[in-house]
Parts: C-alpha cells; sequence; structure tokens
C-alpha cells in the first residue's frame, strides 16, 4: 500500500430509520480519521453512505404504504443532509441502489463464481429480518430469538447460491495471525479469532423469497434470485472506487480504516475480508469496531422512547462539543452510556477551564504585558524542561489515534495543556512583571502559546473549526506544513500579535440541564411527564415580581477565589450596615480590579447560600449571550441599596 494515501469507510446505514447517535458516532470516528491523515499530507479518500436493499428495507416501505425506491430516497437523504449539517467531510455518499454499485456487484458475482467459490444448493434455516442474517436451530435463543436482537426469527427453505466461506477459515486464521492490528481493538480482535476456530459454515448469498435486491449477473440467467443484502452492501467499498467499471479510484484500495460498530465486526471481518481473497484483492488494513451508546445504562429503542437524537444534541450543545464528549468519553470498543451531566461536565471542565482558558489566559497575559505580542525568543532558554515533557508526550500521542484510542489520545493531549496551566501557575509571570522580569514573562506566555498552538494542531480533526479559531488568533494555519513544521520538527512559533476573541467555551449552566433530555422527537413515549413550564411561560402577578428585592449595589473589593476558575469574591455595599459578600461566576469575564467601584444590580433577599465555602449573601444580574456575559449597571450612578423596580 502506498503510505501517502488513505481510505476511510463508516458502514452504509440502513435506510429503515433516520440517524441516531450511534450513526453519528461512527461517522465522526471515521471524520476524524480522514481529517487527521489529510493533516498528515496524505491523498484521503472518505466513504460513506446508505445501505437500501433487502427484506428490512421492503418491509419498512410496504408498512408506509411507500414503494422501496421512494421509501429508501427520502431517509437517504436524510442521512446525507445531517453529514452535511455536521460538517463530515465524505468524498463520497454511495447509494447501493446507485446504477455504479449494481454493476460493481453483479462483476464480483460473476468473478467469484467463476473461481469456484459460489455454487447453488438450498438452504434451510432462520433468518432474522432486522439483523439481516441467517442463524442454525442450535444458535437460536429459546429455540426463537435471535440471538443479537432477540426479536424472532423466520424458518426459511429456499433454493440458493452459496460462498464457500469454509474454504477461506485457514486464511483468515493466517491474516488475524501475522497482521496484530488488522482488527482494533484488541479484545474484540479474539472474539473474532475464536468465532472462526469453531468453523465457518458455506454462507448463503442469494435470496428467493422477495425482490427487493440485486439481480444475479445475466450470464448466470437465473431470474427469480437477488442477492444476499450483506454481500451487496459490503461490496460498497470497492464499487465507490469504481470497481467493475473504471476503477478510477481503485489505487486507493486497500482501506486503510474500516469503522463499524460492534455488532457488525463479524461480516466486516470475516464475510469481508473472505470475498476480498475471493476477488484476488488485498486485505483492508484495520477494521476498528466501536461499542454501543446506551442511555441511562439501557439499549436505546423507539419503543422505550430513549433514543438520542445526534443534531438536537448538536444544536443545543455545539458540534464540536459533542464530538469532543464522544471521543473522550468512552474508552474506543467499550460501550458508553449518554447522559447531559457527563456532556455538560466535560464542556465546562476539559474545554472551558483547561483548554479555553488557557488562550483567555494568553489574551490576557500579552495584553498587559506586550500589547498582546507574543515571543518565542526566550523559550528554548528558559523552559526547556516543559519542552522536553511536551515533546516526551508528543513524540507517543499519535500511535494512539492510530489505534483509534480517541480517548486516550485526548487524554494525552490534557496532559500537555496541563503543563502549560501548571508553568503559569509555578512561574507567576504577575510576579515576574513586578519585579521588572519582563523577560521571563514574555518567555512563560511564549512557552504557553506554543503549547496551545500545537494541541490545537493535534485536537484539529476533532475540533476543526475551534482549533482553526485558535490558531487564526494566533495568526498562523492549520495545514500539513504546520503540521510538519511545529508537530514533526518541534519547530516554535515566529513572534506575532494575538487576536483578542471571546472566550471558546462559555459556560453551561445548569439550569440548562432542566431541560428535557434530547431524545427523537417522533419517538417520544406516549404517556408525558409533567412537564415544568419554561421562563417565558410562566405567568407571574406583580405581587410575586414585588417578593423579589432588587438593589444597586457598589462594589467595594474583588478578589479571586482559591481554586476556582469561575469565582470571584466581591465585597458589595448596598446602604446597609455592613458590606455584603457575594460569590459571583463572572471570574471568565472580568478581572477583579476593574469591578472595584463599579456599580451592579443585585438581588438583595436570596436565601445566602455557601458556594465553594464562602458565604454569599445576594446574587448580580447579568445576560449573558453567545459574545459573553454583561453585568446590569444603572445608567447612571445611583446610591448603593437603591432599589430597582
Ligand atoms: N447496513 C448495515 C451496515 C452495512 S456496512 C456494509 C448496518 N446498518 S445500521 O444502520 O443498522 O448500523 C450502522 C452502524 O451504526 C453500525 O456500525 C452500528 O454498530 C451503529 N450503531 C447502531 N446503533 C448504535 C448504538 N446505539 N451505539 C453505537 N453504534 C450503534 O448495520
Amino acid at each position: 500500500m502506498n503510505n501517502n494515501k488513505a481510505y476511510v469507510t463508516t458502514p452504509i446505514y440502513y435506510v429503515n430509520d433516520v440517524p441516531h447517535i450511534g450513526h453519528a458516532y461512527t461517522t465522526i470516528i471515521a471524520d476524524t480519521m480522514a481529517r487527521y491523515y489529510r493533516l498528515q499530507g496524505k491523498e484521503t479518500f472518505f466513504l460513506t453512505g446508505t445501505d437500501e436493499h433487502g427484506q428490512k428495507i421492503e418491509e419498512a416501505a410496504k408498512s408506509r404504504g411507500r414503494s422501496p425506491q421512494e421509501y429508501a430516497d427520502e431517509i437517504s437523504g436524510k442521512f446525507r443532509e445531517l453529514w452535511d449539517y455536521f460538517d463530515i467531510s465524505y468524498d463520497k455518499f454511495i447509494r447501493t441502489t446507485d446504477a455504479d454499485h449494481k454493476l460493481g456487484v453483479q462483476k464480483a458475482f460473476e468473478k467469484m463464481f467463476e473461481k469456484g467459490d459460489i455454487y447453488k444448493g438450498e438452504y434451510e434455516g432462520y433468518y432474522c429480518v432486522s439483523c439481516e442474517t441467517f442463524f442454525t436451530e442450535t444458535q437460536l435463543m429459546d429455540g426463537e430469538g435471535c440471538p443479537d436482537c432477540g426479536k424472532p426469527t423466520k424458518l426459511v427453505k429456499e433454493e440458493s447460491y452459496f460462498f464457500r466461506l469454509s474454504n477461506y477459515q485457514e486464511k483468515l486464521l493466517k491474516w488475524y495471525n501475522e497482521d496484530e492490528r488488522c482488527v482494533l481493538p484488541k479484545g474484540k480482535k479474539n472474539e473474532v479469532i475464536s468465532f472462526v476456530k469453531q468453523g465457518l459454515r458455506d454462507l448463503s448469498i442469494t435470496r428467493t423469497s422477495f425482490d427487493w435486491g440485486i439481480k444475479l449477473p445475466a450470464s448466470l440467467n437465473d431470474e427469480k434470485h437477488v442477492m444476499y443484502v450483506w454481500l451487496d452492501a459490503l461490496l460498497n467499498y470497492i464499487t465507490a472506487l469504481g470497481y467493475g467499471k473504471e476503477e478510477e479510484n481503485m489505487h486507493f484500495w486497500p482501506a486503510t480504516m474500516q469503522l463499524v460498530g460492534k455488532d457488525i465486526l463479524r461480516f466486516h471481518a470475516i464475510y469481508w475480508p473472505a470475498f476480498l481473497m475471493s476477488l484476488d484483492l488485498p486485505l483492508p488494513k484495520h477494521v476498528g469496531a466501536h461499542g454501543w451508546w446506551t442511555r441511562n445504562g439501557e439499549k436505546m429503542s423507539k419503543s422505550k422512547g430513549n433514543v438520542v437524537n445526534p443534531k438536537e444534541v448538536a444544536d443545543a450543545y455545539g458540534l464540536e462539543n459533542f464530538r469532543y464528549f464522544m471521543l473522550r468519553e468512552v474508552p474506543f470498543g467499550q460501550d458508553g452510556d449518554f447522559s447531559q451531566k457527563a456532556l455538560i461536565d466535560r464542556i465546562n471542565s476539559d474545554l472551558g477551564n483547561e483548554f479555553g482558558n488557557l488562550l483567555n489566559r494568553i489574551i490576557g497575559m500579552s495584553g498587559k504585558y506586550s500589547d498582546f505580542k507574543i515571543t518565542s525568543q526566550d523559550v528554548k532558554a528558559l523552559h526547556v524542561k516543559e519542552l522536553n515533557e511536551v515533546e516526551a508526550i508528543l513524540n507517543e500521542v499519535e500511535t494512539k489515534l492510530n489505534e483509534l484510542q480517541t480517548n486516550r489520545y485526548l487524554e494525552d493531549l490534557w496532559k500537555v495543556l496541563a503543563i502549560a496551566n501548571g508553568a503559569i501557575t509555578a512561574h507567576e509571570p504577575w510576579t515576574k512583571i513586578k519585579n521588572g522580569d519582563t523577560k521571563g514573562a514574555l518567555a512563560l506566555v511564549g512557552l504557553v502559546a506554543n503549547i496551545l498552538a500545537r494541541v490545537s494542531i493535534l485536537v484539529s480533526p476533532i475540533m476543526p473549526q475551534t482549533a482553526k479559531k485558535i490558531a487564526n488568533a494566533m495568526q498562523f494555519e492549520i495545514t500539513t506544513q504546520s503540521y510538519e513544521k511545529y508537530i514533526l520538527n518541534k519547530e516554535l512559533l515566529e513572534d506575532f500579535v494575538i487576536e483578542k476573541i471571546p472566550p471558546l467555551f462559555p459556560k453551561i449552566e445548569e439550569e440548562l440541564m432542566e431541560t428535557p433530555e434530547p431524545t427523537l422527537k417522533q419517538e417520544e413515549p406516549k404517556e408525558k411527564k409533567k412537564e415544568t413550564p419554561t421562563k417565558e411561560e410562566s405567568i407571574i402577578t406583580i405581587d410575586q415580581f414585588f417578593q423579589t428585592s432588587l438593589k444597586i449595589g457598589t462594589i467595594l473589593e474583588a478578589t479571586e477565589v482559591a481554586n476556582s476558575d469561575r469565582l470571584l469574591q466581591l465585597k458589595v455595599d448596598l446602604g446597609e450596615s455592613e458590606p455584603r459578600q457575594i460569590i459571583a461566576g463572572i471570574k471568565e469575564y472580568y478581572a477583579p480590579q476593574e469591578l472595584i467601584n463599579t456599580q451592579v444590580c443585585v438581588v438583595a433577599n436570596l436565601k445566602p447560600a455557601k458556594i465553594m465555602g464562602l458565604l454569599s449573601q445576594g446574587m448580580l444580574l447579568a445576560a449573558k449571550d453567545k459574545d459573553g456575559l454583561a453585568l446590569m449597571r444603572p445608567e447612571k450612578p445611583k446610591t448603593s441599596g437603591s432599589s430597582v423596580g
């Protein structure tokens, strides 16, 4: 394989249902890998699409009074629309009803037949329409249920063509044995090996009991058969490259990375390589199987009404935050539970406090010390220790992504961010400035900027727009050249003037968590929970309004709360005998000294509360939008304690 090319695939999605979080997960990992290969300068082809034939789709269309083609057109469109909305960087969107695909599948069938790998016989066994899979009686659950999905199977007895899968057992075992990383992660590979060792039976690859599939090649002159949907579907990975026709993109084969869910690994790690061997084509470099997303520990299903709609999540919390969450939260290959709270925690803590805040700190420090000018001039001389620590992590980090361990990849990048945050605390640039050591303070800012630049480049496959915003603010671009320069060659940034941009990850307040969790609208359970009115909906009387005591306060003192990225401790004069202590979550937006002697609007009759162990005797009013937060202040100075209303 040419190392300078990469081919990434997602499974092609069944069109019996609209996209959900599981589909988004596979697609987002694949998109990340495609973007990573492009960043490395590889000529990359990224394929996704829809799987449109088979009994399941035929039945789904029929139950809605539609033709299978009409129905497939509609749902396939929904997948494509979602991937476009999600900015998925696919190069081709294949549909198995495309004429070129059908032709390619027939060509492949002919070749396998001529080779003697296909013969005609009779199939008798059990079939699960939902999984489009054949089973023997001994494999069934309680004598009837599908061992994979639990739904009832059907006994079928029909004439069928078979693929001599049994002939490939030893060759497959040899492949697993010789190619250490052909199936990722390792645990999943071992499951495949034990399955194959139990013995492979020949595979039925045509059906006669329904119509909605690709016909056999004309040369076989056997009209009553259509192809088994999995043979048709798996071949998409080569027909998309032009197999059986112009072959214009076959130079991308073999695939670098084929992403699948654990439920369809058997098809991709056993049938698919066997078909490829029969076609005399090389085998994929890696087939990666991820786990399943559950909801509060339960499998998602329409009947339970707990299916998470990826678009709603992305709309509510930001697409890139969602991408980060999915890839960070779960070790690749394991199941993961989707919870809004976990997502919010990741956004506020990992993204806001540890990543975005670093940019704010660089902007803040450089603004104060050097009119936003940043230099790498003394970084090597003064910070070799930190640079070495960073490089030690970065030298190893890409192996993790290459093995699809996205969570460990991100974990390590965050360790690099921690080196930067730690350096600020340890070196106290503000003290250096006070003591006249401008050179020391600027070198520290330069170090932090270089660390942020490197992390941004490496995080760009996962959060491309965020990385781009940081790079733009720091006057460089995320390209293969910058990857080579700053990551591979470890060069430092040229001197630049940083642009002051608003915080990248505004804090998500807890109150958002009270909104209903994102699920598919049309799939909400019949029995709706009692709805809590939204803010706009609750009407109050004037008396209720005046139960709130709003007062003008003057801030006398403002200090940072230790160990908090969010909180400031304020002393506010409300015209009472003593100023009140108010703990406010505004540190991201206001420096303590700029608040002193300014006026604010305070909710004065709130029950006092302890925040991080400190008593808070009121709340400041503020407005917040995507550009940040602004305190509500009187238009003209007013006496402290004046009431508002
Ligand atoms: N059409 C076949 C694939 C053919 S590929 C030649 C198919 N389609 S599917 O739409 O049912 O599933 C596509 C992918 O979505 C699978 O990889 C599957 O694992 C994934 N997911 C479906 N539900 C999922 C979760 N709840 N969680 C994570 N991924 C899951 O199978």
